[in-house]
């Protein structure tokens, strides 16, 4: 097989905000793809950059008082954490802002102009008469033109994908001030997409098969001209004028080029500014930046979400191409990520914060499973659901593929030295049919088929599970004499892991990382599926490789900072938590015996108790304190306690906290629980109970 070279990008966010769940599952997409290319062998360079320029961008900058430089290198200050955070490699990391993409666009922009793409006309323009300026496309606001939708933006409708003109919607109005915007003549640069070599090429370019079904569907309404038979493509607007954030046009004084023509060349200048600063060198290949993209065998592959296909279909390869430069391969389309079925914002994004997953001491790794479980290779939405969340983390990740390593390798540790041994005829049969599926495997990563990867490897998982249970090595452990077949299984087990290991390499790189260590064993690839650890290897001491997701902490994650609803005090991990601290959460300023007093605690008996429809987290819990009424409380426990377990037992309560309301009803009190600072590490949630004797309403000082 031939080494495959490529160059690979997510689009560019634009540097105006921090990233948000969309943003990372883009990253986790084409990351997976990326690792899965390199474990085959192929030599990929993988890059992104932020997208800086843009009349919204300094609008924004304006407004805290920035340059725009200044403003735009304080977003990208924070970009690191997020891409570590969720394992996400990306060989570099720039900015369309940076020297590089300002000498690409220019000289991309005058190769355009000798080809004689490039044409001026004086247009009327959105002008903003309170304001005084020019108002960029995404400050107008009107009705969709194609479609007639309300609400839409200059440039584009959400609605229908179409993309205008600001002058053609319809109630204009500015969003920087309200205003009814006034038409101003200026002189703007167009690249003639109308052109006919360039309605030619775009033709073949977006028709020859490459793009997914749905997306060419899509370019080729946008290419067929309408019923007076005009071109759907009209000439594209490529000039802003100042003020403006961007790159100067080479000979054109006070115009810039609109955001939308340099930041898709910031994917070139990003690799260039890779390979100026050493990046492929030091990875073995010596060639200049202008020698690989001039090399044939190069591929190159965008990865994008469907709101900007337009850009990447049709303006990105015919600025290329007419610029004599190397087409993509493919841009690979995705779709949108809801929260719970809810639609996000761009800018004001969805209910989950991604630093706020991890703050929790949330694993990225669940996510990146989640996430991969969920996509393929089509422009479909997909939905992230909590519930759905914790099941196939806990019962597919945990249930079925660690659980293989924890229920055996414990034996080869404890009784065979930490060495394998020799597999049985069934036991090299099922290590044999799970090698068999690398070849697939690998193509449905190449494929992008990512939840397929999964369920298939599930299956296999389902296959060794099945392999255990019919082998039972906790039952021939308790046989002296059968110490050899207890060998034979467990051994099955380990070379069975590591194949599926292998497997979900790509998507779980930081657990697989841990367990190459345990299996002391090089990194793996697809090649080595075709191996195995072999009799006599020697494993390291098996520690638990992952937890489960404890349905407690889904509820923190999607808790507004204010509103607390349980009556579970159980911060993750406090910020003044020390190595000693008992519980680990330290000890409380010291309260004299007064401050004491006010908490009025009483033995509570629990006369009822059920979960609450719609929340995981709490139980509903009816309290005896020996009043004429029982009480009404919530308790964050149900993820630790069943009702019945619960009901006719006595416990601690708060009797004289002041009652709260709460989404499910109002809670008269609290019911004490232990447990400990950090919660990921040590789960669990204990109730207190008095000792017999104690009765209901009972004071306790
Ligand atoms: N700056 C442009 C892209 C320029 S590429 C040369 C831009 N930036 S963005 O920050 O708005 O979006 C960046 C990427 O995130 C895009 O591919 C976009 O489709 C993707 N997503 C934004 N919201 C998303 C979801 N809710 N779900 C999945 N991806 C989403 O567009
Ligand atoms: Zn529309």
């Amino acid at each position: 097989m031939s080494v495959r070279q490529l160059f690979v990008t997510t689009a560019l966010p634009y540097a105006n905000g921090n990233f948000h769940i969309g943003h990372i599952m883009e990253y986790i997409q084409a990351d997976i793809w990326v690792r899965a290319q390199r474990m085959q062998g192929h030599q990929v360079y993988f890059v992104g950059a932020d997208d800086a320029h843009g009349a919204p961008i300094m609008i924004a900058a304006e407004k805290v008082g920035k340059t725009p430089q200044q403003f735009v290198a304080d977003i990208a200050q924070g970009r690191q954490q997020y891409l570590d955070g969720f394992h996400v490699a990306f060989d570099n990391w720039h900015s369309t802002d940076g020297p590089e993409n300002h000498a690409l666009a220019k000289e991309i922009f005058l190769e355009l102009q000798k080809e004689g793409l490039i044409t001026t006309k004086t247009i009327e323009q959105f002008f903003d008469p309170e304001k005084s300026m020019f108002l960029p496309d995404r400050f107008i606001k009107g009705e969709c033109p194609k479609c007639g939708s309300q609400d839409q933006y200059g440039d584009s409708c959400e609605n229908c994908g179409a993309v205008y003109s600001p002058t053609e919607l319809k109630n204009p109005r500015s969003t920087l001030s309200g205003a009814t915007p006034v038409l101003k003549t200026s002189e703007h640069y167009f690249f003639k997409l109308s052109d006919p070599k360039c309605l030619a090429f775009l033709q073949t370019w977006t028709q020859d098969g490459k793009l997914q079904s749905e997306v060419a569907n899509k370019v080729r309404e946008w290419l067929t001209p309408d019923e007076e038979g005009k071109s759907g493509l009209g000439d594209w607007d490529i000039s802003r004028d100042a003020p403006y954030f961007g790159i100067e046009i080479p000979n054109a004084p006070g115009k810039y080029f609109y955001v939308w023509l340099d930041a898709p060349i910031g994917y070139l200048a990003s690799l260039k500014n890779y390979f100026d600063k050493g990046g492929p060198k030091a990875r073995g290949d010596a060639r200049s930046f202008e020698q690989y993209m001039n090399d044939e065998k190069v591929e190159q592959y965008h990865f994008i979400g469907k709101d900007i296909t337009y850009f990447h279909t049709l303006f990105w390869p015919a600025t290329l191409h007419f610029s004599h430069r190397k087409t993509p391969n493919n841009v690979f389309v995705h779709g949108f990520i809801t929260v719970s079925g809810e639609k996000m914002s761009k800018s004001r994004g969805t209910g989950i914060d991604p630093l706020k997953f991890l703050s929790l001491g949330m694993n990225p790794e669940w996510m990146r499973y989640y996430i991969a479980a969920k996509l393929n290779a089509k422009v479909e939405d997909i939905d992230f659901n909590p519930e759905d969340f914790v099941a196939r983390v806990n019962a597919d990740l945990i249930g079925k593929f660690i659980n293989i390593a924890s229920r055996s390798a414990g034996f080869i540790s404890k009784r065979f030295e930490g060495k394998m041994g020799h597999l049985s005829e069934e036991g090299a049969a099922l290590v044999q049919h799970l090698q068999q599926s690398a070849g697939h495997i690998a193509t449905s990563f190449e494929q992008r088929e990512f939840g397929k990867v999964l369920r298939d490897i599930m299956l296999l998982a389902d296959r060794v599970n099945e392999y255990v249970d019919a082998h039972k090595p906790w039952e021939l452990a308790k046989h002296a004499d059968q110490a050899a077949q207890l060998h034979q299984v467990c051994s099955a087990c380990i070379e069975s892991f590591r194949l599926l290991s292998l497997y979900l390499k790509p998507v779980l790189p930081a657990l697989v990382r841990e367990v190459e260590g345990f299996l002391q064993v090089a990194p793996m690839d697809f090649a080595s599926a075709q191996t195995i650890l072999g009799q006599g290897h020697e494993i390291g001491v098996y520690k638990h490789l992952m937890q489960r997701v404890d349905p407690l902490m889904m509820d923190k994650l999607f808790e507004a900072p204010e509103a607390t609803s349980a009556s579970v005090p159980a911060p993750a991990a406090p910020a003044h938590q020390g190595a000693g601290d008992p519980g680990g959460t330290a000890i409380e300023g010291v309260i004299g015996i007064e401050d004491f007093s006010k908490v009025d605690l009483r033995i509570a008996l629990i006369t009822h108790c059920e979960s609450v429809p719609g929340s995981t987290k709490l139980l509903r819990l009816e309290l005896d304190v020996g009043e004429e009424k029982t009480r009404q409380v919530f308790s964050g426990i149900a993820a630790h306690y069943k009702p019945e377990d619960l009901i006719g037992k006595l416990t601690v309560m708060v009797a004289n906290l002041a009652p709260r309301k709460m989404k499910f009803g109002a809670s008269e009190g609290m019911v004490l629980a232990a447990s400990h600072g950090n919660e990921k590490e040590h789960p669990g949630v204990f109730v207190l109970s008095p000792w017999p004797g104690a009765q209901a309403g009972m004071r306790i000082r």
